[in-house]
Protein backbone atom coordinates (compact mmCIF):
# COMPACT_ATOMS: atom_id res chain seq x y z
CA UNK A 1 0.00 0.00 0.00
CA UNK A 2 1.16 3.24 -1.00
CA UNK A 3 2.25 6.13 2.24
CA UNK A 4 0.99 8.99 2.43
CA UNK A 5 1.10 11.45 5.03
CA UNK A 6 -2.24 11.59 7.30
CA UNK A 7 -4.71 14.23 6.34
CA UNK A 8 -5.85 16.53 9.52
CA UNK A 9 -8.92 14.70 9.93
CA UNK A 10 -7.24 10.99 9.90
CA UNK A 11 -4.24 12.14 12.00
CA UNK A 12 -7.33 13.14 14.74
CA UNK A 13 -8.53 9.93 14.56
CA UNK A 14 -5.40 8.14 15.15
CA UNK A 15 -4.81 10.40 17.99
CA UNK A 16 -7.79 9.52 19.77
CA UNK A 17 -7.41 5.75 19.54
CA UNK A 18 -3.66 5.89 20.56
CA UNK A 19 -4.44 8.01 23.20
CA UNK A 20 -7.12 6.69 25.29
CA UNK A 21 -8.72 3.51 25.64
CA UNK A 22 -12.33 4.30 24.32
CA UNK A 23 -13.78 1.62 21.47
CA UNK A 24 -13.99 3.65 18.62
CA UNK A 25 -15.77 3.26 14.74
CA UNK A 26 -13.88 5.19 12.39
CA UNK A 27 -16.55 5.45 9.42
CA UNK A 28 -16.91 7.59 5.97
CA UNK A 29 -17.53 7.19 2.51
CA UNK A 30 -15.79 4.78 0.02
CA UNK A 31 -12.27 5.79 -0.29
CA UNK A 32 -12.05 8.69 2.81
CA UNK A 33 -8.84 6.56 3.55
CA UNK A 34 -10.54 4.41 6.62
CA UNK A 35 -8.24 1.19 5.31
CA UNK A 36 -5.20 3.58 4.96
CA UNK A 37 -5.78 5.31 8.35
CA UNK A 38 -5.62 1.80 9.66
CA UNK A 39 -1.98 1.09 7.78
CA UNK A 40 -0.95 3.89 9.68
CA UNK A 41 -2.36 2.59 13.11
CA UNK A 42 -0.63 -0.95 12.67
CA UNK A 43 3.00 0.57 12.02
CA UNK A 44 2.79 3.53 14.18
CA UNK A 45 1.17 2.13 17.31
CA UNK A 46 2.38 1.90 20.20
CA UNK A 47 -0.51 -0.65 21.82
CA UNK A 48 -0.66 -4.14 20.62
CA UNK A 49 -2.65 -4.23 18.42
CA UNK A 50 -4.43 -7.08 16.41
CA UNK A 51 -5.70 -6.52 13.14
CA UNK A 52 -8.77 -8.70 11.60
CA UNK A 53 -12.00 -8.65 9.10
CA UNK A 54 -14.77 -10.65 8.21
CA UNK A 55 -13.53 -12.09 5.16
CA UNK A 56 -10.37 -13.62 3.84
CA UNK A 57 -10.21 -11.06 0.86
CA UNK A 58 -10.69 -8.03 3.91
CA UNK A 59 -7.90 -9.67 6.00
CA UNK A 60 -5.69 -9.21 2.97
CA UNK A 61 -6.08 -5.91 2.48
CA UNK A 62 -4.93 -4.78 5.91
CA UNK A 63 -2.45 -7.38 6.67
CA UNK A 64 -4.68 -8.88 9.18
CA UNK A 65 -6.61 -12.45 9.94
CA UNK A 66 -10.04 -12.91 9.45
CA UNK A 67 -12.16 -12.92 12.69
CA UNK A 68 -12.96 -16.43 12.46
CA UNK A 69 -9.42 -18.11 12.58
CA UNK A 70 -7.83 -15.43 14.94
CA UNK A 71 -10.84 -16.15 17.99
CA UNK A 72 -10.98 -20.18 16.07
CA UNK A 73 -14.64 -19.44 15.88
CA UNK A 74 -16.75 -21.58 14.52
CA UNK A 75 -18.97 -20.81 10.74
CA UNK A 76 -22.53 -20.07 11.10
CA UNK A 77 -24.58 -18.66 14.48
CA UNK A 78 -22.82 -19.24 17.60
CA UNK A 79 -24.98 -17.71 19.67
CA UNK A 80 -24.56 -18.86 23.92
CA UNK A 81 -22.73 -21.86 22.30
CA UNK A 82 -19.33 -23.15 24.70
CA UNK A 83 -16.09 -21.20 23.01
CA UNK A 84 -13.29 -23.20 22.81
CA UNK A 85 -9.93 -21.78 23.89
CA UNK A 86 -6.50 -23.28 23.73
CA UNK A 87 -3.86 -22.00 25.40
CA UNK A 88 -1.83 -20.43 22.99
CA UNK A 89 -5.21 -18.94 22.02
CA UNK A 90 -5.59 -17.59 25.14
CA UNK A 91 -2.65 -16.26 25.63
CA UNK A 92 -2.85 -13.99 22.62
CA UNK A 93 -6.12 -12.97 23.09
CA UNK A 94 -4.47 -11.91 26.73
CA UNK A 95 -1.45 -10.00 25.27
CA UNK A 96 -3.52 -7.41 23.04
CA UNK A 97 -4.76 -3.68 23.80
CA UNK A 98 -6.77 -3.16 20.84
CA UNK A 99 -8.73 -5.07 18.38
CA UNK A 100 -9.12 -3.62 14.76
CA UNK A 101 -11.83 -4.89 12.24
CA UNK A 102 -11.83 -3.77 9.39
CA UNK A 103 -14.86 -3.93 6.59
CA UNK A 104 -17.10 -4.25 10.09
CA UNK A 105 -20.41 -3.85 7.71
CA UNK A 106 -20.22 -7.19 7.01
CA UNK A 107 -19.62 -8.52 10.69
CA UNK A 108 -23.15 -9.94 11.90
CA UNK A 109 -24.41 -8.55 15.61
CA UNK A 110 -23.89 -12.36 16.90
CA UNK A 111 -20.29 -12.72 15.42
CA UNK A 112 -19.34 -9.43 17.31
CA UNK A 113 -21.05 -10.56 20.55
CA UNK A 114 -19.34 -13.74 20.12
CA UNK A 115 -15.77 -11.76 20.43
CA UNK A 116 -17.15 -9.99 23.56
CA UNK A 117 -17.51 -13.28 24.89
CA UNK A 118 -14.21 -15.04 23.42
CA UNK A 119 -12.41 -11.77 24.97
CA UNK A 120 -13.80 -11.94 28.45
CA UNK A 121 -13.88 -15.36 28.88
CA UNK A 122 -10.05 -15.44 28.01
CA UNK A 123 -9.21 -12.77 30.04
CA UNK A 124 -10.83 -13.72 32.75
CA UNK A 125 -12.72 -10.10 32.87
CA UNK A 126 -15.99 -11.97 32.54
CA UNK A 127 -17.58 -8.80 33.62
CA UNK A 128 -16.11 -6.23 31.21
CA UNK A 129 -17.36 -5.54 27.52
CA UNK A 130 -14.45 -6.96 25.28
CA UNK A 131 -12.67 -8.15 28.37
CA UNK A 132 -10.94 -4.71 28.58
CA UNK A 133 -9.70 -4.60 25.23
CA UNK A 134 -10.23 -1.47 23.22
CA UNK A 135 -12.26 -2.32 20.00
CA UNK A 136 -11.58 -0.02 16.87
CA UNK A 137 -13.95 -0.74 14.07
CA UNK A 138 -13.25 0.48 10.55
CA UNK A 139 -16.21 0.47 7.67
CA UNK A 140 -19.03 1.87 6.10
CA UNK A 141 -22.35 0.45 6.68
CA UNK A 142 -23.84 1.75 3.48
CA UNK A 143 -21.29 -0.65 1.56
CA UNK A 144 -22.20 -4.19 1.43
CA UNK A 145 -24.07 -5.74 4.60
CA UNK A 146 -23.89 -9.21 6.37
CA UNK A 147 -24.73 -11.92 4.85
CA UNK A 148 -28.16 -12.77 5.39
CA UNK A 149 -27.40 -17.13 6.72
CA UNK A 150 -29.95 -20.08 6.48
CA UNK A 151 -33.41 -19.80 7.43
CA UNK A 152 -32.41 -20.97 10.99
CA UNK A 153 -30.30 -18.57 11.17
CA UNK A 154 -32.52 -15.62 9.89
CA UNK A 155 -35.06 -16.90 12.62
CA UNK A 156 -32.31 -16.65 15.36
CA UNK A 157 -31.47 -13.15 14.84
CA UNK A 158 -35.54 -12.34 14.30
CA UNK A 159 -35.97 -13.37 18.00
CA UNK A 160 -33.08 -12.08 19.31
CA UNK A 161 -31.68 -8.71 17.65
CA UNK A 162 -33.22 -5.70 16.36
CA UNK A 163 -31.13 -6.36 13.23
CA UNK A 164 -28.44 -8.02 12.09
CA UNK A 165 -25.79 -5.62 12.09
CA UNK A 166 -22.83 -5.14 14.40
CA UNK A 167 -24.23 -1.92 15.40
CA UNK A 168 -26.85 -3.84 17.13
CA UNK A 169 -25.13 -6.29 18.59
CA UNK A 170 -25.87 -6.92 22.42
CA UNK A 171 -22.15 -5.59 23.68
CA UNK A 172 -23.48 -1.94 23.27
CA UNK A 173 -25.99 -2.00 25.95
CA UNK A 174 -22.57 -2.38 28.01
CA UNK A 175 -20.14 -0.23 26.89
CA UNK A 176 -19.96 2.54 24.22
CA UNK A 177 -18.91 3.23 20.62
CA UNK A 178 -17.57 6.91 19.84
CA UNK A 179 -17.85 7.79 16.26
CA UNK A 180 -15.79 9.45 13.78
CA UNK A 181 -16.63 10.09 10.13
CA UNK A 182 -13.98 10.97 7.27
CA UNK A 183 -15.16 13.20 4.95
CA UNK A 184 -12.39 13.67 2.16
CA UNK A 185 -12.32 11.16 -1.03
CA UNK A 186 -8.95 10.43 -1.89
CA UNK A 187 -9.97 7.63 -4.42
CA UNK A 188 -11.58 9.89 -6.60
CA UNK A 189 -10.72 13.81 -7.65
CA UNK A 190 -13.41 14.28 -10.19
CA UNK A 191 -16.81 16.49 -8.39
CA UNK A 192 -18.73 15.23 -10.55
CA UNK A 193 -17.82 11.62 -10.17
CA UNK A 194 -17.81 11.88 -6.59
CA UNK A 195 -21.29 13.63 -6.73
CA UNK A 196 -22.48 10.93 -8.07
CA UNK A 197 -21.17 8.22 -5.98
CA UNK A 198 -22.91 9.81 -2.73
CA UNK A 199 -26.34 9.72 -4.61
CA UNK A 200 -25.78 6.20 -5.20
CA UNK A 201 -24.68 5.77 -1.60
CA UNK A 202 -27.88 7.82 -0.17
CA UNK A 203 -30.21 6.47 -2.49
CA UNK A 204 -30.90 9.91 -4.54
CA UNK A 205 -29.99 8.77 -8.23
CA UNK A 206 -31.81 11.38 -9.98
CA UNK A 207 -32.37 11.06 -13.41
CA UNK A 208 -30.46 13.05 -14.42
CA UNK A 209 -27.43 11.62 -12.59
CA UNK A 210 -28.80 7.98 -14.18
CA UNK A 211 -28.11 9.40 -17.52
CA UNK A 212 -25.01 10.92 -17.43
CA UNK A 213 -23.53 7.22 -15.58
CA UNK A 214 -25.43 5.21 -18.59
CA UNK A 215 -24.00 7.60 -21.11
CA UNK A 216 -20.44 7.34 -19.97
CA UNK A 217 -20.58 3.52 -18.90
CA UNK A 218 -22.70 2.33 -22.46
CA UNK A 219 -19.72 0.78 -24.59
CA UNK A 220 -18.00 -2.40 -24.87
CA UNK A 221 -15.33 -3.45 -22.80
CA UNK A 222 -11.88 -2.55 -22.73
CA UNK A 223 -9.21 -4.77 -23.19
CA UNK A 224 -8.38 -8.17 -21.11
CA UNK A 225 -7.25 -6.65 -18.15
CA UNK A 226 -10.08 -4.75 -17.15
CA UNK A 227 -11.45 -7.03 -14.38
CA UNK A 228 -15.49 -7.57 -14.25
CA UNK A 229 -16.95 -7.05 -10.95
CA UNK A 230 -19.92 -8.43 -11.00
CA UNK A 231 -23.00 -9.21 -8.26
CA UNK A 232 -23.70 -13.33 -9.11
CA UNK A 233 -21.09 -15.86 -8.50
CA UNK A 234 -22.60 -17.75 -11.77
CA UNK A 235 -22.06 -14.65 -14.04
CA UNK A 236 -18.09 -14.62 -12.41
CA UNK A 237 -17.85 -18.33 -13.40
CA UNK A 238 -18.89 -17.65 -16.50
CA UNK A 239 -16.45 -15.18 -17.62
CA UNK A 240 -13.95 -17.40 -15.94
CA UNK A 241 -14.84 -20.02 -18.32
CA UNK A 242 -14.69 -17.76 -21.26
CA UNK A 243 -10.95 -16.63 -20.45
CA UNK A 244 -10.29 -20.13 -19.49
CA UNK A 245 -11.36 -21.53 -23.06
CA UNK A 246 -8.86 -18.73 -24.82
CA UNK A 247 -5.88 -20.17 -23.14
CA UNK A 248 -4.21 -22.55 -25.42
CA UNK A 249 -4.09 -26.44 -24.34
CA UNK A 250 -6.18 -28.69 -22.36
CA UNK A 251 -8.05 -28.28 -19.49
CA UNK A 252 -7.59 -30.54 -16.67
CA UNK A 253 -10.51 -30.82 -14.23
CA UNK A 254 -10.58 -31.47 -10.38
CA UNK A 255 -13.59 -32.73 -8.77
CA UNK A 256 -14.34 -32.45 -4.94
CA UNK A 257 -14.58 -35.09 -2.63
CA UNK A 258 -18.10 -34.76 -0.79
CA UNK A 259 -19.27 -36.39 2.38
CA UNK A 260 -22.36 -35.14 3.66
CA UNK A 261 -24.96 -32.58 2.88
CA UNK A 262 -24.37 -29.19 2.19
CA UNK A 263 -27.82 -28.02 1.81
CA UNK A 264 -28.81 -25.29 0.06
CA UNK A 265 -25.71 -22.85 0.30
CA UNK A 266 -23.04 -22.81 -2.29
CA UNK A 267 -19.72 -25.27 -1.95
CA UNK A 268 -16.70 -23.40 -0.95
CA UNK A 269 -15.14 -23.70 -3.61
CA UNK A 270 -15.76 -25.29 -7.09
CA UNK A 271 -17.44 -29.02 -7.35
CA UNK A 272 -15.36 -28.99 -10.72
CA UNK A 273 -12.74 -27.12 -11.37
CA UNK A 274 -11.17 -26.65 -14.72
CA UNK A 275 -7.32 -25.14 -15.10
CA UNK A 276 -4.93 -24.51 -17.91
CA UNK A 277 -1.53 -23.85 -17.30
CA UNK A 278 -1.48 -19.80 -17.25
CA UNK A 279 -5.03 -19.63 -15.88
CA UNK A 280 -5.36 -16.32 -13.46
CA UNK A 281 -6.57 -18.01 -10.25
CA UNK A 282 -7.53 -16.58 -6.32
CA UNK A 283 -6.61 -18.91 -3.36
CA UNK A 284 -9.78 -19.81 -0.96
CA UNK A 285 -7.93 -20.76 2.06
CA UNK A 286 -4.93 -19.25 4.18
CA UNK A 287 -1.85 -21.98 4.09
CA UNK A 288 -1.34 -22.99 7.41
CA UNK A 289 3.00 -22.03 5.82
CA UNK A 290 1.89 -18.67 4.95
CA UNK A 291 3.19 -18.68 1.59
CA UNK A 292 -0.26 -17.58 0.29
CA UNK A 293 -3.41 -16.42 1.79
CA UNK A 294 -7.12 -16.48 1.50
CA UNK A 295 -7.48 -13.88 -1.69
CA UNK A 296 -4.10 -14.24 -2.72
CA UNK A 297 -4.06 -14.07 -6.74
CA UNK A 298 -1.25 -16.18 -8.92
CA UNK A 299 -0.91 -17.79 -12.12
CA UNK A 300 -1.02 -21.78 -13.15
CA UNK A 301 2.40 -23.43 -14.32
CA UNK A 302 1.92 -26.72 -13.96
CA UNK A 303 -0.72 -29.16 -13.07
CA UNK A 304 0.38 -32.81 -12.31
CA UNK A 305 -1.96 -34.49 -9.82
CA UNK A 306 -0.99 -31.11 -7.91
CA UNK A 307 -1.10 -27.58 -8.89
CA UNK A 308 1.81 -25.41 -9.25
CA UNK A 309 1.13 -21.75 -8.33
CA UNK A 310 3.18 -18.80 -9.45
CA UNK A 311 2.66 -16.15 -6.80
CA UNK A 312 5.13 -12.91 -6.63
CA UNK A 313 7.68 -14.92 -8.77
CA UNK A 314 7.59 -18.06 -6.80
CA UNK A 315 6.36 -21.17 -7.95
CA UNK A 316 4.10 -23.28 -4.74
CA UNK A 317 3.00 -26.82 -4.83
CA UNK A 318 -0.61 -26.48 -3.85
CA UNK A 319 -2.73 -29.40 -2.46
CA UNK A 320 -6.17 -30.45 -1.85
CA UNK A 321 -8.20 -28.87 1.23
CA UNK A 322 -10.65 -30.09 3.31
CA UNK A 323 -13.83 -27.44 4.85
CA UNK A 324 -15.59 -28.84 7.66
CA UNK A 325 -19.58 -27.28 7.30
CA UNK A 326 -21.50 -27.34 10.95
CA UNK A 327 -25.16 -27.24 11.22
CA UNK A 328 -27.15 -25.49 13.89
CA UNK A 329 -30.68 -26.10 14.54
CA UNK A 330 -32.59 -23.24 16.26
CA UNK A 331 -35.38 -23.45 18.60
CA UNK A 332 -37.55 -20.44 19.07
CA UNK A 333 -39.20 -22.07 22.27
CA UNK A 334 -36.15 -23.30 23.93
CA UNK A 335 -33.39 -20.25 22.80
CA UNK A 336 -31.53 -23.06 22.25
CA UNK A 337 -28.68 -23.96 19.79
CA UNK A 338 -27.26 -27.38 18.59
CA UNK A 339 -24.23 -27.92 16.55
CA UNK A 340 -22.86 -30.80 14.40
CA UNK A 341 -20.21 -31.45 11.54
CA UNK A 342 -22.97 -32.13 8.74
CA UNK A 343 -20.42 -32.64 5.88
CA UNK A 344 -16.68 -32.56 4.40
CA UNK A 345 -15.88 -30.97 1.14
CA UNK A 346 -12.31 -31.99 -0.09
CA UNK A 347 -11.09 -29.45 -3.39
CA UNK A 348 -8.06 -27.86 -4.58
CA UNK A 349 -8.83 -23.70 -2.82
CA UNK A 350 -8.33 -22.16 -6.16
CA UNK A 351 -10.73 -20.58 -8.44
CA UNK A 352 -10.45 -18.59 -11.48
CA UNK A 353 -9.87 -14.80 -11.00
CA UNK A 354 -11.11 -13.08 -14.36
CA UNK A 355 -13.54 -11.93 -12.64
CA UNK A 356 -14.55 -11.64 -8.81
CA UNK A 357 -17.76 -10.95 -7.03
CA UNK A 358 -18.61 -6.92 -5.80
CA UNK A 359 -18.53 -8.82 -3.06
CA UNK A 360 -14.86 -9.60 -2.64
CA UNK A 361 -13.84 -6.39 -4.41
CA UNK A 362 -14.67 -4.67 -1.25
CA UNK A 363 -11.60 -2.25 -0.28
CA UNK A 364 -10.09 -2.34 -3.69
CA UNK A 365 -9.02 -0.14 -6.07
CA UNK A 366 -9.21 -0.43 -9.59
CA UNK A 367 -8.46 2.18 -12.69
CA UNK A 368 -11.25 0.66 -14.75
CA UNK A 369 -13.72 -2.52 -14.23
CA UNK A 370 -16.58 -3.23 -16.21
CA UNK A 371 -19.82 -3.81 -13.56
CA UNK A 372 -21.98 -6.30 -14.76
CA UNK A 373 -25.28 -5.75 -12.20
CA UNK A 374 -27.17 -8.79 -14.33
CA UNK A 375 -30.66 -8.88 -13.85
CA UNK A 376 -30.46 -6.97 -10.74
CA UNK A 377 -28.59 -5.95 -8.31
CA UNK A 378 -29.77 -7.56 -5.19
CA UNK A 379 -28.11 -6.20 -1.56
CA UNK A 380 -27.87 -2.97 -0.18
CA UNK A 381 -24.96 -1.03 -1.11
CA UNK A 382 -23.73 -3.42 -3.58
CA UNK A 383 -24.11 -1.17 -6.57
CA UNK A 384 -22.50 1.59 -4.11
CA UNK A 385 -19.32 -0.87 -3.36
CA UNK A 386 -19.17 -1.71 -7.17
CA UNK A 387 -18.75 2.14 -8.19
CA UNK A 388 -16.81 3.07 -5.68
CA UNK A 389 -13.84 1.01 -6.27
CA UNK A 390 -13.33 2.64 -10.03
CA UNK A 391 -10.65 6.42 -9.72
CA UNK A 392 -12.11 8.13 -12.65
CA UNK A 393 -15.83 8.12 -14.20
CA UNK A 394 -14.03 7.10 -17.46
CA UNK A 395 -12.80 3.69 -16.25
CA UNK A 396 -16.44 2.98 -15.48
CA UNK A 397 -18.00 0.20 -17.83
CA UNK A 398 -21.22 -0.89 -17.96
CA UNK A 399 -22.95 -3.94 -18.94
CA UNK A 400 -26.56 -2.99 -19.14
CA UNK A 401 -27.73 0.74 -17.86
CA UNK A 402 -28.18 1.07 -13.90
CA UNK A 403 -32.18 1.07 -12.96
CA UNK A 404 -33.64 2.60 -9.46
CA UNK A 405 -34.24 -1.07 -8.07
CA UNK A 406 -30.04 -1.18 -8.34
CA UNK A 407 -30.10 1.09 -5.93
CA UNK A 408 -30.82 -0.16 -2.12
CA UNK A 409 -30.10 1.54 1.11
CA UNK A 410 -30.83 -0.55 4.31
CA UNK A 411 -33.11 1.37 6.53
CA UNK A 412 -31.44 0.07 10.26
CA UNK A 413 -28.13 1.84 7.81
CA UNK A 414 -30.22 5.43 8.10
CA UNK A 415 -31.52 4.72 11.49
CA UNK A 416 -27.89 4.31 12.81
CA UNK A 417 -26.19 6.74 10.43
CA UNK A 418 -29.07 9.05 11.49
CA UNK A 419 -29.28 8.65 15.44
CA UNK A 420 -25.12 8.37 15.47
CA UNK A 421 -24.89 11.68 13.95
CA UNK A 422 -21.39 12.01 13.45
CA UNK A 423 -20.14 14.92 13.59
CA UNK A 424 -17.68 15.47 10.44
CA UNK A 425 -14.12 15.32 10.28
CA UNK A 426 -13.04 15.61 14.07
CA UNK A 427 -15.67 14.12 16.28
CA UNK A 428 -18.89 12.93 17.08
N1 LIG B 1 -4.26 11.12 3.31
C1 LIG B 1 -4.27 10.68 2.06
N2 LIG B 1 -3.67 11.36 1.06
C2 LIG B 1 -3.69 10.91 -0.21
N3 LIG B 1 -4.26 9.77 -0.63
C3 LIG B 1 -4.88 9.01 0.29
C4 LIG B 1 -4.94 9.43 1.69
N4 LIG B 1 -5.63 8.49 2.36
C5 LIG B 1 -5.99 7.54 1.45
N5 LIG B 1 -5.54 7.84 0.21
C6 LIG B 1 -5.74 7.03 -1.03
O1 LIG B 1 -7.13 6.98 -1.36
C7 LIG B 1 -7.52 5.69 -1.83
C8 LIG B 1 -8.63 5.12 -0.97
O2 LIG B 1 -8.12 4.90 0.35
P1 LIG B 1 -8.64 3.69 1.25
O3 LIG B 1 -8.64 2.42 0.46
O4 LIG B 1 -7.87 3.75 2.51
O5 LIG B 1 -10.15 4.16 1.50
P2 LIG B 1 -11.33 3.43 2.31
O6 LIG B 1 -12.04 4.49 3.05
O7 LIG B 1 -10.79 2.29 3.06
O8 LIG B 1 -12.23 2.92 1.10
P3 LIG B 1 -13.30 1.71 1.06
O9 LIG B 1 -14.49 2.19 1.85
O10 LIG B 1 -13.61 1.58 -0.38
O11 LIG B 1 -12.65 0.52 1.63
C9 LIG B 1 -6.26 4.85 -1.83
O12 LIG B 1 -5.73 4.82 -3.14
C10 LIG B 1 -5.33 5.57 -0.86
O13 LIG B 1 -3.99 5.35 -1.21
MG1 LIG C 1 -11.25 0.16 3.03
Amino acid sequence: MTVHELSAEQAAVFATIEGTRENVFVTGRAGTGKSTLLNHLSWNTSKQLVISAPTGVAALNVGGQTIHSLFRLPIGVIADHDIEQNGDLRKLLNTIDTLVIDEVSMVNADLLDAVDRSLRQARQRKEEAFGGVQVVLFGDPYQLAPVPGDADERAYFEDQYRSMWFFDAKVWDETDLRIFELNTIHRQHEEEFKAMLNAVRHGTVTAEIAARLNEVGARPAPGADAITLATRNDTVNRINAAELARLPGRALTAKADITGDFGGRAFPADETLELKVGARVMFLRNDPDQRWVNGTVGTVRKITSTVYVEVDGETHEVEPAVWEKYKYSYSAATKQLTRDIVAEFTQFPLRLAWAVTIHKSQGKTYDRAIVDLGQRSFAPGQTYVALSRITELDGLYLTRPLRPSDIIVDENVRRFMANAAPIPGIEA
